[in-house]
């Protein structure tokens, strides 16, 4: 047999290189070599302002707390998800701790749409989301999951993207979401009418969903006529077509009436035993006056919800034009967002992947739907977009109007059609009721022989109508973020890296400290940074003897000395070895990043 070699993967071109944003706010982007420190620096997260309100007196107990420890960050989520992962302070709130990833990042459609391009070719595209899901995987928790929204563009080559970034075996799914509410007329072949979600799990052993809430018309067909303590329940079949070998025997029913035994070929599905065991504890149920077949009663209160289903239909989650609906109540007056989600998908999403308090991440903001609608169901949430004026027209103002209270839409109020059925009608779903009255009306309408009263009254006993349950009213919080600038400058020419002008005093020492993965002190006199006994002292200027005397008299026992410096002399080094054995001393840029040639 001949050997093989090689792996199945896709590949691209580049596809061992990193990308760049030109840092504009524009989809401009740049291959870079993944060593470029503009690529491994950490970003620093500077606060812009925060958005805070108090939980509203109307709130019933029952809904889930308002939660505050949530971030909006204005930013490329390339920096974003580093600062989050690598920065000490964060990485201690968010390394294996973000339960769900839900990204509808820019589909690669080749339209243009107002707010961003959306024709980045197909290596780009591929590299900057291999290279997001790598970032965003240290961050997930062991029974996370990450939910990519695409559409045909892409989908079949990030399926095979998240396979080599997630694994193979941890595929969840692929859910469809019909999104065009109608077909589109103007289609060159057929008229698309769905998206795709990729669902994968960081372990597919430890993720399981949330099932979905049974609905009132599920529930409609359960009853309670014999008004058993133990609520509404209907009745299950007692024959099965399995052989049984305990499953034939004759049955006397309360009324009298003998049953010879299951017909030819069925079988009880419980022995002669458990049927008398079951019938003391009321679990059988006899009909009306005791001579039915017995039938097992199955309540409600054990039933599982609804198991999640892999196509999304419109009428349960809505479709784009109730999203942009949504975005339009929200900013009457303005151009909607091109691309909003609505809220009752990320609802779903949201429901079936995570608990009250989990955390949920969205790197590509957009309007910010997932963020918000996270925020309505009492779950923590990190957002970030791209675009300032993006997240300054749409995501901040709805957020912090969701906060406010002052949100009126999506999934604030929930409404579900009810059937009014009584007047000893049997139990039906809002369907079948609508179903009934409209046969009535069409049968009422040819024959002359009914009563119009009795038709009237039928009508009113199957009407249907809408319950309106209000479930978000205000409160919580969030921090306003912006991603800080490179610290970095690159001669485009000769590939030479030299410190930016943003690479001065504070801001300066900070980046380094997470850069070198130390957890800031900002009170020390001397020191920025503490990593175990290792202490950091960031000099924006030249490092000499004296320098390394101050650093030396502030070293406690046993502590070790990291000095980062823009400039270090011969002397400070041997100084150092010295005094304080065992510390070291690196010159910035060059020493902060190996294998590259930077001055
Ligand atoms: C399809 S939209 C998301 C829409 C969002 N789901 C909603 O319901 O409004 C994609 C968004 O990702 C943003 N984006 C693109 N590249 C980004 C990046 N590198 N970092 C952060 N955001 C980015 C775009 O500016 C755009 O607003």
């Amino acid at each position: 047999m001949a050997k093989h070699a090689g792996r199945l993967e896709l590949t691209w071109t580049d596809k061992d290189k990193a990308l760049l944003s030109a840092g504009d706010g524009r989809y401009d982007y740049t291959f870079v070599d993944r060593a470029d420190p503009r690529v491994r620096e950490v970003r620093l997260l500077h606060e812009v302002d925060r958005v805070e309100a108090p939980i509203p007196e109307e709130r019933p107990d029952d809904l889930p707390e308002p939660t505050r420890e949530n971030l909006l960050i204005t930013g490329d989520a390339m920096h974003v998800l580093d600062a989050l992962s690598k920065t000490p302070e964060w990485a201690q709130k968010y390394v294996g701790k973000v339960k769900l990833v839900y990204i509808d990042p820019p589909f690669n459609t080749g339209q243009a749409f107002p707010q961003y391009e959306d024709n980045i070719e197909h290596s780009i595209w591929l590299t900057m989301l291999r290279d997001r899901l790598r970032q965003i995987k240290p961050l997930l928790a062991s029974d996370g999951s990450v939910w990519v929204h695409l559409d045909d563009a892409e989908v079949h080559r990030c399926r095979a993207v998240m396979d080599e970034e997630l694994g193979e075996s941890n595929f969840i799914a692929t859910i469809v979401w019909q999104k065009a509410y109608s077909p589109k007329n103007s289609a060159k072949y057929l008229s698309v009418d769905h998206d795709y979600i990729l669902v994968y799990a960081k372990s597919a052993d430890a993720w399981r969903p949330n099932d979905l809430g049974r609905s009132a018309s599920m529930d409609a067909a359960y009853g309670n006529p014999d008004k058993d303590p133990r609520g509404p329940w209907k009745p299950g079949d007692l024959l099965a077509n399995k052989p049984y070998s305990l499953g034939r025997y004759p049955i006397t029913t309360p009324s009298g009436r003998e049953l010879d035994g299951p017909p030819p070929g069925r079988y009880w599905r419980v022995s002669a035993t458990k049927l008398r065991e079951m019938d003391a504890d009321g679990r059988i149920y006899w009909g009306a006056d005791g001579s039915n077949v017995p039938a097992v009663k199955r309540f409600l209160s054990d039933v599982r919800g609804a198991v999640p289903r892999t196509m999304w239909f419109y009428s349960d989650v809505g479709h784009n034009q109730t999203a942009k609906n949504e975005i339009q109540s929200l900013f009457p007056g303005i151009d909607p967002f091109a691309t909003p989600k609505p809220e009752r998908l990320l609802h779903r999403i949201i429901h079936v992947a995570t608990h009250p308090n989990d955390v949920v991440l969205d790197c590509f903001a957009g309007s910010g739907t997932t963020a918000a609608v996270a925020h309505k169901m009492g779950r923590r949430w990190i957002t970030s977009e791209l675009i300032a004026d993006t997240a300054s027209a749409f995501a901040k103002p709805r957020l912090t109007r969701v906060v406010d209270g002052d949100d009126p839409g999506g999934i604030t109020k929930s409404t579900e059609r009810v059937a009014a059925t009584d007047a000893g009608l049997p139990e039906m779903t809002p369907a079948e009721a609508q179903e009934f009255g409209r046969l009535l009306g069409k049968v009422a309408k040819d024959r002359d022989d009914l009563d119009p009263a009795t038709v009237r009254a039928l009508r009113a006993a199957t009407r249907t109508r809408d319950e309106t349950t209000v479930t978000w009213h205000g409160g919580g919080g969030f921090t306003h973020l912006a991603v800080g600038p490179s610290m970095y400058d690159v001669d485009e020419d000769d590939g030479d890296v030299y410190l930016s002008t943003a690479a001065t005093n504070g801001p300066w020492s900070q980046a380094v400290a997470a850069q070198l993965r130390f957890t800031l002190t900002p009170d020390h006199p001397v020191f920025c940074g503490a990593r175990g006994r290792q202490r950091l002292a960031v000099i924006d200027g030249v490092a000499d003897e004296i320098v390394v005397g101050t650093v030396v008299e502030h070293l406690g026992p046993k502590e070790r000395a990291v000095i980062v410096a823009k400039v270090v002399l011969p002397e400070a080094e041997s100084r150092l070895a010295q005094s304080a054995p065992g510390s070291r001393i690196k010159k910035a840029p060059r020493d902060l990043f190996p294998k590259r040639t930077v001055r």
